[in-house]
């Protein structure tokens, strides 16, 4: 590492740190160091306080949630980020998962004016415009259409937004816990347009919320015709009302902005309607004064969430399991590659379950620790070809202003005692 550069995070919030001072234990054969040593009269030989009296009934769990033991994991928000909690993001404990998909109670929240609660009853969607026939839907009309169950990642374009003139954040959950991978069962918005039939000279789409912001976003009529969807579950449930019960917008792929939630109206036109969240907000500033606009698809990332800063290595050395997701928003991810060196060598990382279509993807990569200093990066390409770049390359195209679309190599500094550190490579 003699010629490397490492530029450690300039804010070491106290908040974001705590969680990593944890001894350490070896794998094999040792307590989990996370746990603690745990109570003697529980452990073997002796019979533990669970199995000496019966344990609650069936139902009495009427709908389950995690174990109390697991208390401290969840969304959590950076309170100097945003002015008001209603108009915030909440962070996927990305470190605290695994596998592909994100449970429903820990994906991300963004809203621009709090969760908007609707009644079933009182749900409707309209669709109007250049249209032969305006419709107007019930949730139960929805519900009786024909319905396809897709996995998308969701990934918020200001995500990593912090990240664009150093390290900031010590924790995956803060730079990059603006996506999660969820299952949706929803109705091609394709069914809902030739229901109503498109006039020929339509092209694109005003996509709005019913929540207090009335989100609006265009959307181009070839991407609604393609692969978008009107969801109503996720992972098999009726969508939470944080992520738009009971109808949201799947735009896959594409920028999470668009996904509208509570969604409440269609409007089909024939030209963009250039509202906030396409030409204030959602544009990218570039090095020569000039924005760039409709950035919609999401390109190829990765990041490892285990070990990062949130979840330090609790052994000193040996075999060492190193995990994290990638995704892009042009198809599947082909491969994604690791380094221990900060960028100088790259191994091929162990792809492991489902490769959908601009969807998360899990990957490992296993090696014995040395017990020395690391720098680890993934590095993700996907089936067209795309290879996520260094957050050095980026800043070459883009310059330092956007506060969007950040998808470059991250860097995190695994010390000696196992800790963890956001940082920058040069
Ligand atoms: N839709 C409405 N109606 N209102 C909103 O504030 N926020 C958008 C989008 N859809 C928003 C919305 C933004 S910026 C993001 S990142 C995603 O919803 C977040 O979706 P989630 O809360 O399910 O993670
Ligand atoms: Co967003």
């Amino acid at each position: 590492m003699s010629e490397q550069r490492i530029t450690p995070g300039p804010s070491r919030r106290a908040f974001l740190r705590a969680g990593a001072a944890v001894a350490g234990t070896a794998l094999a054969g040792g307590a989990a160091a996370q746990h603690g040593p745990g109570k003697p009269e529980n452990l073997p030989p002796n019979v533990p306080d669970w199995s000496k009296s019966l344990g609650e009934g069936v139902a009495v769990r009427k709908y389950g949630s995690p174990s109390k033991h697991e208390a401290h994991i969840g969304r959590r928000d950076v309170s100097w980020l945003t002015a008001t909690p209603e108009s915030s993001v909440s962070f996927t404990p990305l470190h605290a998962i695994d596998g592909p998909i994100t449970p429903n109670g820990l994906c991300f929240e963004r809203h621009h004016s709090g969760i908007a609660e609707l009644s079933p009853a009182d749900y409707r969607l309209m669709l109007h415009g250049l249209v032969d026939k305006p419709l107007m839907f019930t949730l139960d009309d929805i519900k009786r259409m024909p319905r396809v169950n897709r996995v998308h990642f969701c990934e918020c374009a200001a995500n990593s937004g912090m990240e664009w003139r150093g390290a900031q954040l010590n924790g995956c959950q803060y730079t990059h816990g603006m996506v999660h991978s969820v299952m949706y069962t929803g109705v091609p918005l394709k069914t809902l347009l030739d229901e109503a039939g498109i006039k020929n000279n339509a092209k694109w789409l005003l996509l709005e919320g019913g929540d207090s912001a009335g989100m609006t976003r265009s959307l181009p009529l070839a991407k609604a015709l393609d692969d978008v969807l009107v969801a109503y579950r996720m992972n098999g449930e009726m969508l939470y009302p944080e992520n738009g019960y009971p109808v949201r917008m799947v735009i896959p792929g594409w920028e999470a902005n668009m996904w509208v939630k509570w969604l409440r109206r269609i409007e089909v036109g024939d030209q963009p309607w250039h509202h906030r969240e396409e030409t204030s907000k959602y544009t990218d500033l570039l090095e020569n004064g000039k924005a760039r606009r409709f950035t919609y698809v999401m390109d190829a990332k990765s990041v490892i969430t285990n070990p990062s800063p949130q979840a330090p290595l609790n052994h000193k050395s040996g075999f060492t399991v190193l995990s994290g997701i990638a995704w892009s928003g042009r198809g599947k991810v082909s491969r994604v590659d690791v380094s221990l060196d900060g960028g100088r060598n790259w191994r091929t990382a162990k792809i492991d379950g489902p490769v959908w279509d601009k969807a998360v993807t899990r990957f490992y990569y296993e090696f014995e620790w040395d017990g020395r200093e690391l720098l680890i990066q993934s590095r993700a390409m996907d089936e067209t070809g795309y290879v996520q770049p260094t957050k050095n390359e980026l800043r070459k195209v883009r310059g330092v202003n956007s506060i969007y679309h950040n998808n470059g190599i991250q860097t995190w500094h695994v010390r000696k005692n196992g800790e963890v550190e956001n940082v920058e490579v040069s």
